[in-house]
């Protein structure tokens, strides 16, 4: 059994919230588990901004954290200020206990200083996922910040990731994958991508919620949200059951 803790949209610097009070919570609470998470997967908007201070805040956040990390940037992160004071690349592969986290870079750079809040993959870095899917049998999860599907809210579903269905053409030559990991949409959720879990790790600093609710669409009073995935491995093939949590602030 491997335990992962799913953390995501922490956003640090942002300015209607206290959200280093909320990652505190969560981390707290991860670390007060006994036995603790095996890993933490981190799948963007680590930063509000994409400013140096607040990349400082979310290291020394994640300095807490004593075991296996894996993260990728999202639409509000800056990658060449993520990669530098995060200390990690914005797409990498992460391996342990014989589990792979394929984290995937789908931040489409600003134009003209403007947020883009789409994402995108390219031909290139869908040739990479192919290519490192390819490389080991072992189980896998590919992680990125964008829902490469829609989820029904009217909010996400516009910005989702725009080549969702390259990445499932790709996922489908790789049985060993797992499941899907996102953020970028703010809600405990599940749905189904390439034929499996597509799990969306909640929000750290707010809740997304669909217009037919009567709550403010960007929902800053709701709690900090983690998923925890655990991963039963008893028995072919892999299977992946979530615990999301939102705790009291
Ligand atoms: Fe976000
Ligand atoms: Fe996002």
């Amino acid at each position: 059994m491997l335990v992962m803790a799913h953390v995501s949209d922490t956003h640090f610097g942002n300015d209607v919230q206290d959200p280093a009070a909320r990652a505190a919570a969560v981390m707290d609470h991860l670390l007060a588990m006994n036995p603790r998470p095996d890993v933490l997967v981190l799948t963007g908007d680590v930063a509000d901004h994409g400013l140096a201070a607040e990349y400082a805040e979310a290291r020394a956040w994640l300095d807490r954290w004593p075991a296996p990390a894996a993260m990728c940037p999202g639409n509000h992160d800056v990658r060449a200020a993520f990669v530098d004071g995060l200390g990690v690349d914005a797409r990498s592969v992460v391996e342990m206990a014989g589990f792979r986290f394929v984290m995937l870079d789908s931040l489409i750079d600003a134009v003209a200083g403007e947020r883009v809040d789409e994402g995108r993959l390219g031909e290139e870095q869908l040739s990479w996922v192919d290519a490192r899917l390819g490389e080991s049998d072992d189980p896998a999860f590919v992680c990125l910040h964008h829902p490469p599907t829609t989820i029904g809210l009217e909010l996400m579903d516009p910005i989702r990731l725009m080549d969702g269905d390259a990445l499932a053409a790709v996922i489908d030559h790789h049985p060993h994958v797992v499941a899907t990991l996102v953020g970028h949409a703010h809600t405990m959720s599940a749905t189904a991508f390439a034929g499996r879990p597509l799990l969306m790790g909640g929000g750290v600093v707010s809740t997304v919620t669909a217009d037919a609710e009567d709550v403010d669409t960007l929902w800053y009073a709701a709690p900090p949200s983690f998923a925890l995935h655990l991963i039963d491995d008893s028995a072919p093939p892999p299977r992946i059951t979530t615990h999301w949590r939102a705790l009291p602030t």
